[in-house]
């Protein structure tokens, strides 16, 4: 079924292209993941309003939630050659296209939320947002992804040690494929959209997640325990095809980059909400939450980071300056 939509959704793309115009309007069509109640969805048909408006009309932006167009990797690559315009990612996807970004993926990175403010709305965020723009994608602005953390089908993850014989879902990310190695556990790749039927079907005992998208994705009707150690603070990316940036005018692109920015405070807001409303109705439904010491996990993922000096030494300097960020 999956196979169908996604090839449905190719056709609808490839026929339409990823900027369709005609003399007077402009049709960007942009591609997610999320389903359409999750925060993300919104701040993206609020981008898309905000920028009809600026344009007064002439520039659209057409919303396809729910993986219709494909993974979040394909969904990049369609990107990379301009067959979709736009998409929204979570960083970790990015990985393969930008290594720098990558590095936002470490575990236990920042300190607190103003120190992710910090980098990421300064001028380091800037540099990572332009650093896949020499792989055809230009990141226009983060979203607030908050933090990720365990959920499980059996038992609450309390230690590392309790990661130990459990297949944990990541994203097609080596960095979070380290990280569960260094933490224990036996990671495994599984699709965002395909996730909910693996975990169902026992191909995977775990996950990891933030709020919103553990409630938003119904993961909960099938795992009960919710470990919040906060391990990764990894943001979503709201990206446009370099293509498609390119054919736009110096007027036309400074819209689509305030519209992406406006949209960024919106979800912001949003976020915060979401995550409030998230944890209040997974624990109505049954699910355990608890709070681990992070100490035990943070301990256990040094090798990540010497393993990403080891084998990107040019990243070592950016891991710093993001540590030294105050
Ligand atoms: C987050 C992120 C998504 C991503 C998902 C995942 O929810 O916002 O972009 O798809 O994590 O775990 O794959």
């Amino acid at each position: 079924m999956r196979h169908f939509k996604l090839l449905l959704g190719l056709v609808i793309v490839l026929l339409y292209g990823g900027c369709q115009s005609d003399s007077r309007i402009k049709i960007i069509k942009m591609g997610h993941a999320q389903v359409t109640a999750h925060p993300v969805h919104n701040a993206m048909v609020y981008l898309a309003e905000r920028l009809e408006e600026k344009s007064k009309g002439r520039i659209k932006v057409k919303v396809y939630p729910n993986q219709q167009l494909g993974t979040e990797r394909e969904l990049l690559e369609l990107l990379q050659i301009g067959s979709l315009g736009m998409t929204k990612v979570s960083a970790a996807s990015l990985e393969a296209f930008s290594p720098e970004i990558s590095v936002l993926g470490l575990p236990f990175l920042f300190r607190d939320d103003q120190h992710i403010d910090r980098v990421l709305n300064g001028e380091i965020g800037t540099e990572l947002l332009l650093s896949s723009e020499k792989f055809w994608l230009r990141g226009l602005c983060f979203y607030d992804a908050g933090k990720r953390s365990f959920y499980s089908k059996t038992k609450p993850i309390e230690t590392p040690a309790d990661l130990t014989g459990l297949k944990i879902r990541v994203q097609e990310s080596k960095m979070a494929i380290n990280m569960i190695r260094g933490m224990g556990g036996s990671p495994t790749p599984v699709a965002y959209g395909e996730l909910y039927t693996a975990l169902q079907q026992g191909i995977v005992d775990a996950a990891e997640n933030n709020p919103p998208s553990f409630y938003n994705s119904r993961h909960y009707e099938v795992c009960k325990f919710y470990s919040i150690d906060e391990h990764t603070a990894i943001p979503d990316v709201v990206l446009v095809s370099t293509v498609v940036w390119d054919d736009l005018t110096a007027e036309e692109q400074q819209w689509l980059q305030e519209a992406a920015d406006e949209s960024a405070v919106y979800q912001a807001k949003l976020w915060k909400e979401s995550v409030e409303e998230s944890m209040r109705e997974v624990e109505k439904a049954g699910v355990q939450i608890s709070y681990p010491s992070k100490e035990p996990f943070l301990n256990q993922v040094q090798s990540v980071y010497d393993q990403v000096k080891k084998e990107q030494p040019q990243l070592a300097g950016l891991i710093e300056r993001i540590q030294n960020t105050r």
